[in-house]
Formats: structure tokens, sequence, C-alpha cells
């Protein structure tokens, strides 16, 4: 079993649900849903293709598994992106498992700059998916479907092929901070 190694601060008891709203903010309050959408933590994804012959992509912690068979994955991305109407052009795209050594790889490829791979190492397939060298894992994927869901879109990707080292130890993001895993 693994846990996350930043210093936990003390714990305090939450609010039991179903309390006085007026005790603690409500849904309505953006600030909250982030703070409590990031108590869960997950891995990071870079997300990247070949379109008009340069790599594009961004970074995703919204990476889940979704089916064995066919074998699909989906992330949630924004409509607001500007980089997903290029990346939705691409026949492939590729998804990298960022590892813990990762981090900085993880903030470039969500910052506004032109080329969000400067820098980094990175191959791409045949078919144009982009892959980062030395991630946890990868997956070469194609769109299936796009479902329309708030703000975002669910993105179903189905996978065409893929690879992971469990020894590579993964990036995870929670509480809008980087951590890296620790036995316990
Ligand atoms: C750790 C991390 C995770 C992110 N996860 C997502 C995500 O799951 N979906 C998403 O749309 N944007 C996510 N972003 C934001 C994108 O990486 C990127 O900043 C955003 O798409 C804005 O750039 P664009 O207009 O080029 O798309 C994440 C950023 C960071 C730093």
């Amino acid at each position: 079993m693994t846990t996350m190694s930043s210093a936990q601060p003390p714990a305090a008891a939450l609010p039991a649900a179903g309390l006085p709203a007026a005790a603690r903010p409500t849904v309505a309050d953006t600030t909250h849903l982030r703070r409590v959408f990031g108590a869960c933590p997950s891995g990071v994804t870079a997300i990247g293709a070949v379109v008009d012959g340069v790599p594009v992509g961004l970074a995703a912690s919204s990476f889940t598994s979704v089916s064995l068979d066919p074998p699909l994955v989906s992330v949630c991305i924004a409509r607001t992106s500007s980089t997903w109407p290029l990346l939705a052009r691409a026949p492939r795209i590729g998804i990298s498992i960022l590892s813990a050594a990762q981090a900085q790889a993880g903030r470039q490829l969500a910052a506004r700059q032109p080329d969000r791979f400067a820098g980094l190492t990175w191959h791409a397939t045949a078919d144009g998916a982009v892959l980062l060298a030395d991630a946890s894992g990868w997956l070469d994927t194609s769109i299936e479907a796009q479902i329309p869901a708030g703000d975002h879109d669910i993105i179903v990707l189905r996978v065409h092929d893929l690879d992971a080292s469990h020894d590579i130890h993964p990036l995870v993001f929670h509480a809008s901070r980087f951590h890296r895993l620790e036995h316990i």
C-alpha cells in the first residue's frame, strides 16, 4: 500500500453532510468545489499529438480508465481549451502517465506558451501520437466519443497500444500540488 509523502496538516474534523449549509460553503462556491474535488488525488498525464507538423498538447489530471473490452479511457477537457480543438483533428492521441520526476514537465504542459514540448524528450508514433520519454506509462489512443458535460467535455478514447512500468513511480496531483508516493 502507498501514501503520499508530503507532511500532513493536523486532521481537522469535517462537518457532517446534512448539517445546516450556513455553517460551510455551498456547492455554488466554485472555490469550495475545486477544494473538495482536489481532495481526491489523481495522476497527471500529458495528452499530445503532432498537428500540422508540430507537437501540441496539455497536462490533464482527469485521466481515468473506463472499459477493458473494448479498451477505453477518458479525460475531461474544459470547453474553453484552445488546444483541444487542435488535438481533436489528430488521428491518434498520445497519453503519457507522468513520473514523479516529471513535475516540471507537468507545469510546462499546462503553461501559456507556444511550444509546450520545448526541452522535453518526446517521440511521435507513425500516426502522430506524441509520447514523453521516461514516463510511468503511455497509451496510443483515438477519439471514440465526445460527451458534453457542463463546462467540460468527457472525451472517451479507444486504446490501440499501451505499456507501463510500476517501477517508475507516478506523479500525484492533490490539493493543487504535486506529490510522490511512498510505501506504508
Ligand atoms: C496538474 C494539472 C492538471 C490539469 N488537468 C486538466 C484536465 O484534466 N482537463 C483540462 O481541460 N485541463 C487541465 N489542466 C489545464 C491544461 O493543462 C491547460 O492549462 C489548459 O488546457 C489551458 O490551455 P489551452 O487553452 O491550451 O487548452 C491541468 C493543468 C494542470 C497543471
